[in-house]
């Protein structure tokens, strides 16, 4: 890893959208790079609620990368060269299930995974195979959750996010078999990016802004691209509230459960 400008180091990591820039009272930018080459772009490293935070935008400035095409082994390696321990992860998603119309904030608690040819892994050698049955971290969903409560958000706790490959979304067959499958949401970024924690023993949890119904509820409509854009920028300030909100009710030090995730296994690499 080399960090270009200052050796500034943050504990906490936000992997969002280009409206969660504002999260800063004193922004330095740092330009990472790691061995699985650049991440989406350079991170923005800065305060909030007391505590030194990184910014990465999933997406890189201006949207540059279509889900597949992100890097999300530099990514999450980027952060944690930085010293991060704890990712919160705003995304968006469509719902699969009437009651969670667009606007809904749901905290996710599983996941599915139906993307293709993702590098989703660190450990190409040995035998490294982290526990993954519950992909989110207990600690960092409780704090957006409530963050949400203390925001006057009603968040949904719980729910299973399907990710699909993309970037075209799901035909109405898909949608409608995904939902019978008792599946809530469904989205483009979500895997690898919580297994890459996970294999980094990161503390990583998910917070999901629902933008539009797929394609499987109303049997007559279909999800357009600038109804999810318009969505989440309508939301991004109660989304971006939150956030903030949570950052402050993470639990400090290196503590955490998924710190453990890799205790016993020999790794093919020292963690940066
Ligand atoms: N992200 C936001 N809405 C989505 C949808 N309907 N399918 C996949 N990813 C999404």
């Amino acid at each position: 890893m080399t960090a270009q400008n200052s050796g500034r180091r943050a504990d906490i990591g936000v992997i969002g959208g280009s409206g969660f820039y504002q999260l800063f009272e004193d922004a330095e930018e740092m330009v990472v790079d790691t061995p699985y080459g650049a991440p989406s772009d350079a991170l923005t490293v800065g305060s909030v609620q007391g505590r030194t935070v990184a910014f990465l935008p999933r997406h890189g400035r201006g949207h540059r990368l279509p889900p597949h095409r992100i890097n999300y082994r530099a990514n999450l390696w980027a952060l944690r060269s930085l010293g991060v321990r704890r990712v919160l992860a705003p995304c968006a998603v469509g719902s699969l299930q009437d009651e969670l119309g667009p606007g809904t904030v749901v905290v996710p608690d599983q996941l599915v995974d139906r993307t293709s040819g993702r590098a989703q892994t660190f450990y190409d050698e040995g035998a490294v195979h982290v526990s993954f049955a519950d992909p989110y971290c207990q600690e960092g969903r409780t704090a957006l959750l409530k963050a949400a409560a203390a925001q006057g958000i009603k968040a949904v706790d719980g729910g299973t996010m399907v990710v699909v490959e993309g970037p075209r979304f799901s035909t109405r067959a898909e949608s409608q078999w995904f939902a019978a499958a008792g599946w809530s949401l469904v989205n483009m970024t979500g895997h690898p990016e919580a297994v890459l924690a996970r294999e980094l023993a990161l503390s990583y949890a998910a917070v999901a802004l629902v933008t539009d119904r797929d394609a499987g509820i109303d049997a007559t409509e279909s999800v357009a691209q600038e109804e999810v854009f318009a969505v989440f920028a309508q939301n991004t300030e109660r989304l971006r509230g939150m956030v903030i909100e949570a950052i402050g009710l993470l639990p400090e030090g290196d503590d955490y459960p998924c710190a453990r995730v890799l205790d016993g296994l020999t790794l093919p690499f020292d963690l940066p």
